[in-house]
């Protein structure tokens, strides 16, 4: 497994992390480790979690990733991995902010607490990678960035880094972190992949100036670009199956990630992998990582023959007529104006 660097550091990471969102709710405890193991077999040794993980949220849940995470690292050399966990932030999509002290926000108080709480489940005094999971635009910007700083400087954080954020949310934390003397945000981790390509309109320049990498997630559209919701399917057992309803925004999840265009686009994808002789989990990952900008891509799994497909995309070489039809295909369908 190749390896890259993250933003200015001199770190470098597997350029495929493995995601732990479905660890103790749509895989139980078993199945993660096995599926641990076998990422970092195959020179995986980059893992994402949050404190809000796993997903969807459900209170006899909260924290079983990062226990999970925490127990399989117990006999690893620590620094053979590289831990990401993450602060919830006010909250969104899948999960709910959880309530210190009737605050659900990026204060300093909850900062602390949030990381605290994370080394605890993890077992271990620091994490290489912490990120705030979702923008807090109420509390001030200098109070956030200086609470991530203090945990930089208090040795529990190598690095910071943001997740779902906006060009300018990215912009002004940096340039908070350079003109207080903070330490600033080495990556971003933002929804991007052949079926959601916004993180380009924006954000790619200000990543590209500031030396910011991104780590993207859902890779596969959530599973929708391995084709397994094409023609009307709902497989039994598949995440949008099961949560097919579930609603948290006033929109089912399903419907964001499954939907006639997402299908369209996915119906040519799928076309293209079978011409090119490789599966379409392979092409979509596979994709990703031939964009400078990205830093590792962040996979999901429910099981670990599903690691098959995904691994294979750090081996593959994806010809210049096949990307060339990748970026036809999500343009005319994703961006139909040009
Ligand atoms: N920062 C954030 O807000 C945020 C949000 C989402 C994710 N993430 C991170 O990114 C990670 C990956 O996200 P994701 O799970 O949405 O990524 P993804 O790679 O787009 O989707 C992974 C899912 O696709 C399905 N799948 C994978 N391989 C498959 C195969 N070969 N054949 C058929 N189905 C397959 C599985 O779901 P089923 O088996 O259930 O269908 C699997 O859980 C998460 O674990 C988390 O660490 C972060």
């Amino acid at each position: 497994m190749k390896r890259r660097s993250l933003g200015r550091s001199a770190l470098s990471v597997s350029e495929i992390c493995l995601g732990t969102m479905t660890f103790g709710s749509m895989a139980n405890e078993r199945e993660s480790l096995a599926i641990l193991d076998h990422a970092y077999a195959a020179g995986v040794n980059f893992l994402d979690v949050a404190e809000v993980y796993p997903v969807p949220p459900e209170a006899k849940w909260a924290g079983r990733s990062e226990e999970i995470v925490g127990k399989w690292l117990a006999d690893k050399p620590r620094a053979a991995v590289f831990l990401a966990t993450k602060v919830a932030g006010p909250g969104g999509g899948w999960f709910q902010a959880p309530v210190r002290e009737g605050n659900t926000g990026l204060d300093r108080h909850s900062i602390e607490r949030a990381c605290e709480a994370s080394l605890r489940r993890l077992g271990t005094d620091y994490v290489d990678l912490y990120q705030t999971h979702w923008p807090d635009r109420v509390v001030p910007v200098d109070e956030q960035m200086e609470a991530l700083d203090r945990l930089v400087e208090a040795g529990k954080v190598r690095y910071l880094g943001c997740s779902n954020e906006t060009a300018y949310g990215l912009a002004r934390s940096l340039w908070v972190s350079d003109i207080r003397g903070f330490a600033r945000h080495q990556t971003i981790q933002n929804n991007w992949s052949l079926l959601n390509r916004r993180f380009e309109d924006e954000l790619a320049e200000v990543c590209r100036e500031e030396k910011v990498s991104l780590i993207p997630y859902s890779p596969l559209g959530a599973g929708v670009l391995s084709g397994k919701y094409q023609n009307g399917a709902w497989p039994v057992g598949a995440r949008f199956s099961l949560y097919r309803e579930y609603n948290p925004r006033g929109k089912a999840m399903s419907e964001r990630f499954v939907n006639p265009r997402s299908l369209e686009t996915t119906g040519r994808l799928l076309d293209l992998a079978r011409e090119a002789g490789i599966s379409p989990v392979t092409l979509a990952i596979g994709w990703t990582l031939t964009k400078s900008f990205v830093g590792s891509t962040i996979i999901g799994a429910t099981r670990v023959d599903q690691l098959r497909d995904s691994l294979a995309a750090a081996e593959v070489k994806l010809s210049g007529d096949v990307l060339r039809a990748c970026e036809t295909i999500t343009r005319e369908i994703l961006y139909p104006l040009g």
